[in-house]
């Protein structure tokens, strides 16, 4: 069988993880796949840089948007990031030479994700995003795949793993936030911009992926309401251990009688609910739908690793063939706009 051959932009920590699982699975995808699945072309910003990958036979192109149009590539992979170009030209000009994309690109989905999933079904092509929402857990693969018969009430989740990493470090050793923001920055948890993070943009961002697929709308970013936890102290925290809860970052999405209402905020979770479980630099989703009872699905956010596994699985999804519709938005329904912050039941 033809091996599918892939086109790769970006080579930072998951860029450089995706090639060395690809090479050490080879022969296990080629099986669970149906097709040996090569990376045969690869573009960065810088060349000749040591990424402790062996690029040997792969062949370099030097602009993005050239690789995504390349003829010698059957797929197209962007770990490039950003909301902007050259990520965005580059998965439009994949998606327009009929090229399935997979991105882990949350912003670029987060702010353009409605139009490029409308040009991926436009050329009747995979646009495929499971790195983008929480790396390690097969959160989007859940939604789309494993309920899709399902209709959810409720999807909600600890989706920044700094903040997590923050909190618990708060509740648990009585340190301060600016403590706990500067070892998450030396320990490279953090986004560039910590406040990405801290101030709940970033799960905003993936909020609005989960929900889009959750709920077939169109992914809508900026109804959000958007709370972070720079102003949580101490205090905050022992108040809501007496009470038995304990203060996450969560971010939530709910049907209500007049659409999707989606909400980023801390929120008092009782102690022994399966979200409050989740400590240090972890993500977890709950999917609350009829039938399933609520099921909490928990793994690593990020990470070279844990986030390549997840591009993997989706460049071995189009090497069997699997194609589905990006986010299940056969209609182009808005979200409403979330309001104040509320406590879970
Ligand atoms: N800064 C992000 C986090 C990384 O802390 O979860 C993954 O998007």
């Amino acid at each position: 069988v033809a091996p599918l051959k892939v086109g790769l932009a970006g080579l930072g920590t998951v860029g450089a993880s995706v090639i060395r699982l690809v090479a050490e699975g080879k022969d296990q995808l080629a099986a669970r796949c149906g097709r040996p699945i090569e990376i045969v072309a690869v573009t960065a910003r810088t060349k000749g840089k040591d990424r402790g990958v062996d690029l040997s036979g792969i062949r370099w192109v030097d602009d993005p948007v050239m690789l995504a149009r390349d003829p010698g590539i059957d797929v197209f992979v962007e770990l490039m990031g950003g909301d902007g170009d050259p990520a965005k030209a580059a998965v439009e000009a994949a998606l327009s030479a009929k090229k399935p994309v997979v991105t882990a690109n949350k912003a670029l989905l987060a702010r353009h994700g409605f139009a490029l999933a409308q040009l991926a079904e436009a050329n009747n092509v995979g646009l495929n995003f499971e790195a983008a929402v929480a790396g390690g857990i097969p959160i989007i693969k859940a939604l789309r795949e494993g309920f899709a018969g399902n209709s959810f009430a409720r999807v909600y989740g600890i989706l920044n793993g700094t903040c997590n990493y923050i909190l618990t470090r708060m509740e648990q050793e009585k340190l301060s936030f600016a403590e706990c923001l500067k070892d998450a920055q030396r320990l490279g948890y953090a986004e560039a911009d910590p406040t990405f993070d801290i101030e709940g943009f970033d799960t905003a961002q993936k909020l609005s992926i989960l929900a889009s697929i959750a709920f077939g709308t169109k992914v809508d970013a900026d109804s959000i309401y958007v709370e972070g936890i720079s102003s949580i102290d101490s205090a905050d925290l022992m108040a809501a251990d007496e009470l038995g809860y304990r203060i996450k970052l969560l971010g939530v999405a709910v049907k209500t009688d007049t659409g999707i209402e989606q909400r980023v905020h801390p929120t008092m979770v009782p102690k022994d609910s399966a979200i409050a479980q989740v400590m240090g630099v972890t993500n977890a989703v709950t999917l609350d739908a009829d039938g399933i009872a609520p099921i909490t699905l928990v793994g690593p956010g990020a990470g070279g690793l844990a986030t390549a596994s997840a591009v993997v699985a989706d460049i071995g999804d189009i090497a069997r063939g699997a194609h589905v519709s990006p986010f299940g938005c056969a209609t182009d329904s808005l979200t409403v706009a979330g309001k104040a912050p509320m406590q879970m039941h």
